[in-house]
């Protein structure tokens, strides 16, 4: 059933609840979001993110594997790449899922951070993208995400930007570090306002892949104020690093205003767990993956409102 994410988003905006977008590397990946829609009438979007996604440049530890040429990554490894695994046929996999699946299903290019890439990207078919230029300082962030914004919206797509800058998992990050890598309200209407974004991910202390030992640190008046500002601008809330949040925390973020949670880990995780009990053929192994990897999509599709929606 053909849908844009404008749309999916629009209707999770009026209707008060979010919509999931899962990372996907392979088939087994694609069917289990999309039965998992199926079965639970939700929406859903299929995203990818390319190769050398840098994860953060905070700790100031030299990198040399940044594709944008930042010269610093806390994270000594590239990223395990959806896009590289399976490029332009993986796309062509998620577009043709979701124009025959039974649900609105969208498929998205998530952490855009090279301008090269991202341009080459904007002509395969993705209903909308991440601009991101979260590792560049503000006015370089601004330039970037306003050239590729303006070319993926002649194709009509979506745009997704980052203000802040997502962090990893560290357990020992300190309270300046903390609050470096958060959303800058007062930078935030003249961000949207210069780019014409569609979309913010904003940095509210989320993180992908794990969350502290003690817990998710979540500045939900941030969010409040960010969700104010963007809904005046006709702009929607994102929030990426959604694997490993509390079912509380999620809820709350919802009631104020995120309508796209980024799950990418957890589904991941339970793909690499179904691995490990033993199986009686190939075709067993990827059934069981898919299976697993469908529950905790089915499980956020709930969490987040979205299903019954569709
Ligand atoms: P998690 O891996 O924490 O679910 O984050 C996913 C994400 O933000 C993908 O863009
Ligand atoms: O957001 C980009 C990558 O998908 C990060 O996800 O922390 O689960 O590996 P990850
Ligand atoms: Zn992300
Ligand atoms: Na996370």
């Amino acid at each position: 059933r053909l849908s844009s994410t404008k749309e999916l988003l629009a209707n999770a905006e009026k209707e008060g609840y979010a919509v999931g977008a899962f990372n996907v590397y392979n088939l087994e990946g694609v069917e289990a979001v999309v039965t998992a829609a199926e079965e639970e009438q939700s929406p859903a979007i299929l995203q990818q993110h390319p190769k050398g996604y840098c994860l953060t440049s905070v700790t100031r530890r030299p990198c040399s594997t940044a594709l944008d040429g930042s010269p610093y990554c806390s994270v000594p490894w590239i990223h395990p790449s959806a896009f590289k695994q399976g490029g332009v046929p993986l796309v062509a996999c998620c577009i043709s899922a979701a124009e025959q699946a039974s649900v609105p299903i969208t498929v998205h290019f998530d952490h855009g951070n090279s301008k090269e890439e991202l341009v080459e990207v904007l002509e395969l078919g993705f209903d909308s993208v991440m601009v991101d230029g979260s590792h560049l300082p503000l006015k370089q962030n601004t330039t970037y995400t306003r050239y590729i914004s303006s070319l993926a919206h002649m194709k009509g797509m979506l745009v997704e930007a980052e203000l802040g800058r997502l962090s990893g998992s560290e357990d020992d990050l300190t309270i300046e570090d903390y609050e470096a890598r958060l959303t800058d309200v007062n930078q935030t209407a003249e961000f949207i306002d210069e780019t014409g974004i569609d979309a913010l991910a904003v940095c509210i202390g989320n993180v992908h892949g794990k969350y502290p030992t003690t817990g998710p640190n979540l500045r939900i008046d941030l969010l409040k104020d960010l969700y104010e500002l963007c809904s005046n601008k006709g702009v929607y809330v994102v929030l990426h690093g959604a694997s490993g949040l509390p079912k509380e925390l999620v809820k709350e973020c919802i009631v104020h205003g995120v309508r796209k949670f980024n799950v990418n880990t957890e589904v991941r995780k339970a793909y690499m767990d179904s691995l490990c009990s033993p199986k009686k053929d190939l075709v067993h192994v990827m059934t069981s993956a898919k299976e697993a990897m469908k529950a905790v999509v089915v499980e956020k599709m709930r969490l987040f409102g979205s299903a019954g929606r569709a």
